[in-house]
């Protein structure tokens, strides 16, 4: 049968990144993180001098590109594209505001799909982004959607970049991620929403560890 997957979709800033390293570890499965890749593409055009308007030729830019993932741990993550790791560039905040512009072009959804489908290697694939139980992996055997309000998800993500050394302001980073949210929630192709069998987790006033433990519920009430 078919490589499990667990998919963890939400907003930016909801701490699917948290939670889906820690399932990928828990239950010693590979983990894709298919916003990285749309991250990488909008890179890849800026590089190019190609128009993030030329949705098309952004679009053929993604099957060239040499992506691989190393590293298991925020800290010690590194993102090679062609040979460079362009981790901190992916990181960036303004990086994930190109990335949404990009995403809502269905010609750029088309070439990214199967490279998505790709990551689903056995023994399992935990899969984080937006639109992964919805359009990439819809028979996954667990969605969960997490969601919090969006000042506690600038909060986290301010903490994620300070961690990281970058610099960033409250104010700015939540209308960032405000204007991001609106383009990914109401984009006609694959928009943010729940997968209709996703489970809802509201993460506003729960821990990290809180969270992990609502999820080994789940996992131990389905076995
Ligand atoms: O998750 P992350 O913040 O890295 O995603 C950056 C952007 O990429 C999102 O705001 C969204 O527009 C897009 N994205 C997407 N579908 C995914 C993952 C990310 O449209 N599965």
């Amino acid at each position: 049968s078919a490589v499990p997957v667990i998919t963890v979709d939400g907003p930016s800033g909801v701490g699917k990144g948290t939670v889906s390293r820690g399932l990928a570890e828990k239950l010693g499965w590979h983990r894709l993180d298919s916003g990285a890749l749309y991250r990488i593409l909008a890179l890849a055009a800026v590089d190019a001098g190609v128009s993030l308007r030329d949705t098309d030729a952004v679009a053929a830019l993604a099957p060239k590109l040499d992506i691989r993932f190393t590293g298991d741990h925020e800290d010690n993550e590194a993102i090679w594209v062609d040979g460079r790791n362009l981790r901190d560039r992916v990181r960036a905040e303004a990086t994930g505001g190109l990335a949404s512009q990009i995403a809502a072009a269905p010609a750029v959804r088309a070439a990214l799909l199967q490279r998505q489908k790709d990551f689903r290697v056995a023994p399992g694939l935990i899969g984080d982004g937006r639109d992964m139980g919805t359009v990439v992996f819809p028979d996954a055997a667990l969605k969960l959607f997490l969601t919090a309000s969006a000042e506690e998800r600038a909060r986290r993500r301010l903490r994620q970049l300070s961690a990281a050394g970058q610099s960033a302001i409250l104010e700015d980073l939540s209308t960032e991620i405000s204007t991001r949210d609106e383009r990914d929630r109401t984009r006609s192709v694959a928009p943010l929403v729940p997968a209709s069998d996703a489970i809802l987790i509201d993460t506003t006033f729960l821990s990290p560890t809180q969270v992990a433990e609502r999820i080994d519920d789940l996992l131990k009430d389905r076995g």
